[in-house]
Order: structure tokens, then sequence, then C-alpha cells
């Protein structure tokens, strides 16, 4: 069979990881969340941690070759054979054409999903967040709160708000995104078919739109 290999486009609390989330469980096929592995790499204090930490604390991105590297090792873990979902790469055109040369990530059989929300409802969602630092579970205090306040459902760690979801760092990942990432979406369109999807319903909605999508192309 072919490899499901999707892409997910949008601004920083568009619900690229809620959904990817959902369609990696969906397909059977592992979620790759650059964010998350940066978090993760900051966490255990890596040499990667260290050059991405105080890029992404100011809400810049982090530079293309080490994404690019990045990537490249993780799409070529066996676990990758059956396909992915890409959340948060790639984030501009270099990245675009690094992933086209990588093995595994060139060729056909792609669906990528631009996620549409406007800017006010980005900032409610952002602002709501709440992150786990142990298993990186993500919660909103509105939309999707814990079981428990402000403790997570799968391992009780006390939930906190990201450090670059406070507002000025927010209005500079915005910034970053219409410079850098924007124009990735006219990138893709002018090669094939970008999918927008209407993020601005309910998540189950939004997710059911995306799988019939993916129906329409299996
Ligand atoms: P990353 O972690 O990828 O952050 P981001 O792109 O800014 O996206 P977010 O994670 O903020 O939003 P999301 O779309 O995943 O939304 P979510 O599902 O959580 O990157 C962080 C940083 O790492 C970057 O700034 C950069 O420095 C660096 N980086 C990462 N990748 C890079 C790359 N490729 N190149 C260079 N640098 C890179 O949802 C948000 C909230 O809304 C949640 O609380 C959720 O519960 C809620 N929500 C979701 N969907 C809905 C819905 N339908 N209705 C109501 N609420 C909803
Ligand atoms: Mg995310
Ligand atoms: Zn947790």
């Amino acid at each position: 069979m072919e490899p499901v290999r999707v892409i997910l486009l949008g601004p920083p609390g568009a619900g690229k990881g809620t959904q990817a989330a959902r369609l990696a469980a969906f397909l059977q096929v592992p979620r790759i969340s650059t964010g998350d592995m940066l978090r993760d790499a900051i966490a255990r204090g890596t040499e990667v941690g260290r050059k991405a930490g105080p890029l992404m604390e100011r809400g810049n991105l982090v530079p293309d070759d080490l994404l690019i590297a990045l990537i490249t090792e993780r799409i070529a873990q066996p676990d990758c054979a059956r396909g992915f979902v890409l959340d948060g790469f790639p984030r501009t055109v270099p990245q675009a054409e690094g992933l086209a040369r990588m093995p595994g990530g060139g060729g056909s059989g792609w669906t990528l999903f631009e996620v549409d929300v406007p800017r006010e409802e980005l900032l409610r969602r952002l602002s709501g967040r709440r992150w786990c630092p142990t298993c990186q579970a993500t919660y909103h205090t509105v939309y999707s709160p814990p079981r428990r306040e402000g403790l997570c459902d799968r391992d009780g760690t006390p939930l906190v708000l990201r450090e670059d979801d406070k507002e000025d760092v927010v209005a500079q990942r915005l910034r970053e995104y219409d410079e850098s990432t924007a124009p990735l979406i006219g990138y893709y369109r002018d090669r094939g078919e970008v999918h927008r999807i209407d993020g601005d319903r309910p998540v189950h909605d939004v997710f059911e739109d995306m799988k019939a999508t993916l129906g329409v192309r299996a």
C-alpha cells in the first residue's frame, strides 16, 4: 500500500497539533511534531535544544538546516514506512525543498491541509491553552478542559502556560507565520492540491472534514 503522508499547514493555534494527534491515531501512523521534538530537546538539554531554546522563547523560527536534519532522521525510522502526519514542518520554502529531497520525502501521494482560523480566535486559543510538561498533552481552559482543574488527565502533572504563549511572543510568532510560512501555501498550491479547511469549528467537525478528504484520495 502507498504510504499515507499528511502535511498540516496553519498559523499558531490553528489546531494543527490537535488534529495531527487524531489523524495519526485514525491512520495508525506516527505524528511528527517539530515543536514537541524541539521542546523535548530543550528539556533534555541537548545541543539542538540549546540552539533552539533562545529562538523559540522569542517566537522566532529555528534555522532551516537544523529542522531539515531533524526530519531527515525522523522519517527514516521504520515506523514511518507506512506514512506519517507532519505537524509544524515544513514551515518555510527552503524546508519544503529540503523535504522533497529527503529519502521518503519526495514523490506523490501527499495530502496537504491548510487550517484556516481568524486571528481573534487564534489569540483566544493560545491564551487559554495549557500544556503538560510530562507527556506534552494539550488542553484549553474553556474549549477542552482537563477532568480535574489544572492537572493532566493522563499523569496528573500540573498544567502550565507554554512560555511562547505569552502575548508578546505570540505576536512575534504570528509575524513569523506571515513572513515565512504563509508564502509556503502558495508554493504548494503551485505544485498541487492544498485542501483548505475551515478550522473555526468544533474539533470533531474539523476532523470529520479531514477524514472525508483523505477518504476521497485513498
Ligand atoms: P509549534 O509548537 O509547532 O507551535 P505553532 O506552530 O506556533 O503551533 P501551536 O502548537 O501553537 O498551535 P497548533 O496549531 O498546534 O494548535 P493546537 O492544536 O495546540 O512550534 C513552536 C516553535 O518551535 C516555533 O515558534 C518555532 O520557534 C519552533 N519550530 C517548530 N517547528 C519549526 C520549523 N519547522 N521551523 C522552524 N522553527 C520551528 O491548539 C491550540 C489551542 O486551541 C489548544 O488549547 C487546543 O485545545 C485549542 N483548540 C484546537 N482546536 C480547536 C477547535 N477546533 N476549537 C476550539 N479550540 C481548539
Ligand atoms: Mg502545536
Ligand atoms: Zn501529561
